[in-house]
């Protein structure tokens, strides 16, 4: 038994409140983790919002960092003491997971949305509320961060080494590797072509950041502050339009070339955007959606103006990416001065969790990240 404060919601339209439970002990397969720091994704929020189907009350968060204090007796890849940045959740034995590509598995939802703890367990909860004793569910994308403690699935842990700055890389574990993943693990596209990148959220700057490195010589990005093009300008986005123009669509023509971009990447989740993207990549070209409207919304656009401008649309998890190799990847990049994800982060003590969520919904701030010590 752990005990633990985390940050708790209670049903649909509940806030999150912060409670103080007790941590079951790890079962075989799973890591405590001192928590240090987490990152806010939206994709937490569609839990209280009641967009993704959850039991509650549950803690969220998936995109933690801390210190192992102990581990389950099949856990191989870490042990005590180890420091981790956390990422999404996977089976280790589908097909996917075996050909490594770990985000495809074949139990993505169960294993980041379902709170499965285990194989032969299933979904179950995490340990129980401190007074009222009422079972919480955790295990949200193997790990439910927003906590100072957390039970964290083996496949969610990627070790790092000690001297890592834990707060600072928290957000690569979800935000940053689904954009920058869309970029170079699925168009990786060759410098004189073109990408227009669709919201300027950590999703949208991961993407961005990621045809930096790539030398691509036209940038296009597209967001409805100005702040955020601004920021993009200065790290080297080649043309900025504000999603509000009525002559988007045309600028972004007039922008590559009188044709339209090679890639587009949407990644704000609004259906009227990925229409944009549409209409902003010339025939032959390649839109894909990292954002997500949640379940329920048909894409924008028709088959058979599809088939006659042989353009093609697909949707992206998680970048496609392995997190051990493709984390420590971002991490170089890092090191020699790519994806400054500093620019986009600030860091909030716990007391000040409700002001994080509230600059973070403001625009103020494109990556808040929770500290817990
Ligand atoms: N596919 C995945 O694996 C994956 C992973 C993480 C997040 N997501 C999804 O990606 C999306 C982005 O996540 P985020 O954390 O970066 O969100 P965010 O809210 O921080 O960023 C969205 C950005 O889009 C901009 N925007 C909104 N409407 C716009 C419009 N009409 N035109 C232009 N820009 C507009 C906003 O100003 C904001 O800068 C969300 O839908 C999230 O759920 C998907
Ligand atoms: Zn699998
Ligand atoms: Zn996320």
């Amino acid at each position: 038994m752990t005990k633990a404060q985390a940050f708790l919601v209670k049903g649909v339209n509940a806030p999150f409140k912060l409670a103080d439970v007790e941590l079951d002990e790890p079962l075989e397969n799973e890591v405590l983790v001192k928590i240090t720091a987490c990152g806010l994704c939206h994709t937490d929020f569609l839990i209280p919002a009641g967009i993704f189907p959850s039991p509650y009350p549950c803690t969220v968060g998936h995109e933690g960092s801390g210190t192992v204090l102990s581990v389950g007796s099949a856990v191989k890849s870490v042990q005590k003491g180890d420091s981790v940045l956390l990422s999404f959740a996977h089976c280790g034995e589908c097909g996917y997971c075996k050909e490594g590509k770990v985000a495809a598995c074949k139990e993505f939802y169960e294993r980041n949305f379902g709170r499965v703890r285990n194989p032969s367990a299933g979904a179950r909860p995490v340990g129980k509320i401190v007074g009222d004793g009422t079972e919480v569910h955790g295990t949200f994308f193997g790990q439910s961060s927003l906590a100072s403690h957390c039970l964290v699935v083996e496949s969610s842990v990627v070790k790092v080494p000690s001297s890592t700055d834990l707060s600072l890389f928290a957000p690569f574990g979800c935000g940053l590797q689904s954009g920058a993943g869309a970029v170079l693990n699925l168009f990786q596209p060759k410098r004189d072509e073109t990408i227009v990148i669709f919201g300027l959220g950590a999703v949208g700057f991961g993407a961005f950041w990621a045809a930096v490195h790539l030398g691509i010589k036209t940038i296009v990005v597209v967001d409805l502050l100005q702040s955020r093009l601004s920021l993009a300008s200065s790290q080297g986005a080649t043309h900025t339009f504000l999603g509000s123009s009525a002559s988007l669509v045309a600028d972004i023509h007039a922008a590559t070339g009188g044709m339209g971009a090679h890639y587009a990447v949407e990644c704000t989740g609004v259906a009227r955007v990925l229409r944009s993207a549409w209409e902003a990549v010339r025939n032959g070209g390649k839109v894909c959606s990292v954002g997500n409207p949640g379940p329920g919304v048909a894409p924008p656009f028709d088959i058979n103006d599809q088939v006659n401008t042989s353009k093609s649309w697909c949707g992206l998890v998680e970048g496609d990416s392995n997190p051990p190799e493709f984390i420590p990847r971002l991490m170089k990049l890092h090191a020699n001065g790519e994806f400054p994800v500093e620019t986009i982060s600030k860091v909030y003590p716990v007391a000040e969790f409700d002001k994080a969520v509230e600059d973070m919904k403001k625009g103020e701030v494109i990556k808040p990240i929770i500290s817990f010590v």
